[in-house]
């Protein structure tokens, strides 16, 4: 028996497994084998990323190529995956108002940010250590994202270096940043995106609590790989991440809880690169992001994976936009699987959608290949969906086009 029909035979058992089923992120699981229809199983697998009709396809693929400890690395969120269910679930009770009867033969999805101008507003947001989900890592992401000219966004703990990466992508891509304990490393960070072309910092606020990620945690234990083979480097628990290299000492530990908006300032004094503020939830933050001259807001809650708050970032949205009126960008992510759902996003009043684990699914099943897969389904599926409501531009999407149940 080859090692992918043991690996699927082993997949099926657990999911089958009454014990484990029951065991909080593996019900996830079974969900990923079962789909919405208990006759598709994994034998319906798809053998090319062009065979996938939706994102849910590539998904499948990916959950049978990934190695499991990091598949359970892409599904975790926290606690009982509450909030992570929140976002799709919310998105899923909103309806949208078709208009019948408007010349749609013609579309325009553009959207501009801080001057350039892209065709969609769908965008590739940061996840780390993309090496653990294909060979070819953020090569793979930057070379689909310049195939199909989409916004990327590079996480602090990329497995390959921005330099790389710019060169993939064919320009230099926005640098989500986690800040440094010391301050100096976070300059170095800061200042090595800028020299290498980043227009853009992205702040990612919502970990500084911590996570509590179960279900990543249970994946790691019924992987029989000896993970120490990978993730060991010079007798460090794991191996120094490229960004990182050549830091001051220390340059590894995330800065903690003490960060406050005062950081903000220090940013700025550092790098006239834009900073947008990642992991915001309420109008409250948005007014303090307002009033500290923040470039751009990007609505988040780490796809489920930050705070067990059980609230969608759809429904996080609307008091955002309020409070912001339009004096800024808004992205938003959180479980935006199908253009429906980027519709709905932009009805709630985001400039641009980011998507998470939809691109890694995709690069996890068959690398750019997949992501480029992703980006055009969704596309599609947006501009299927702008048609069939009646709105012809982005402009034209708005809280009308939408109602919930
Ligand atoms: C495997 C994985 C790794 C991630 N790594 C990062 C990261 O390094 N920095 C960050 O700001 N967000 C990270 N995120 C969060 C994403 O940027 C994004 O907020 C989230 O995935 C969106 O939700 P979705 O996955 O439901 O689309 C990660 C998400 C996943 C799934």
């Amino acid at each position: 028996m080859n090692r992918d029909v043991q690996r699927r035979d082993f997949l099926r058992w657990l999911a089958a497994s009454p014990l484990l089923a029951s065991a909080g992120g593996l019900a996830a699981f079974e969900e990923v084998i079962a789909q919405e229809d208990p006759r598709r199983t994994l034998d319906d697998l798809i053998t090319s990323a062009g065979q996938a009709l939706d994102v849910f396809d590539l998904r499948k693929v990916a959950a049978e190529k990934i190695p499991t400890a990091h598949w359970g690395y892409i599904l975790t969120g926290v606690d009982g995956e509450e909030t992570q269910r929140n976002n799709r679930a919310a998105l899923e009770r909103i309806y949208l108002r078709a208009r019948r009867l408007i010349d749609v033969s013609s579309l325009d999805t553009t959207v501009n940010l801080f001057g350039r101008e892209w065709p969609t507003p769908l965008i590739i947001a940061p996840a780390g250590s993309q090496r653990a989900f294909h060979p070819d890592a953020e090569i793979a992401t930057a070379r689909a994202a310049a195939a199909r000219n989409h916004l990327q966004t590079l996480s602090t703990v990329t497995s390959t270096a921005v330099e790389e990466v710019n060169e993939a992508r064919g320009e230099p891509v926005w640098y989500q940043l986690y800040a440094r304990t010391h301050w100096e490393a976070t300059v170095a960070l800061v200042h090595r995106t800028r020299d290498a072309g980043c227009p853009v910092i992205v702040l990612t606020v919502d970990l500084l609590g911590g996570s509590n990620r179960l279900t990543m945690e249970r994946y790691r234990r019924i992987d029989d790989r000896d993970c120490r083979s990978c993730h060991t480097s010079g007798g460090r628990a794991d191996p120094v991440k490229p960004m990182y290299r050549g830091l001051p000492q220390g340059a590894r530990d995330s800065a903690g809880r003490s960060m406050t908006w005062d950081y903000i300032q220090r940013l700025r004094d550092i790098t006239d690169q834009k900073i947008i503020v990642k992991g915001l939830v309420t109008w409250e933050d948005a007014e303090l992001a307002v009033r500290h001259g923040i470039d751009a807001i990007w609505v988040s809650n780490h796809g489920g994976r930050a705070e067990g708050s059980g609230r969608a970032t759809i429904d996080a949205l609307p008091e955002i936009a309020e409070a912001v009126s339009g004096r800024m960008p808004i992205i938003v992510d959180g479980g935006f699987r199908r253009g429906t759902d980027l519709f709905k996003g932009l009805a709630r009043g985001a400039t641009a959608v980011a998507i998470g684990r939809p691109y890694l699914w995709g690069l996890g099943a068959f690398g750019q290949e997949g992501v480029e897969r992703v980006l055009e389904i969704l596309t599609r599926e947006l501009q299927i969906t702008m048609r069939a409501v009646g709105a012809r531009s982005l402009a034209e999407i708005g809280p009308h086009s939408i109602g919930v149940d």
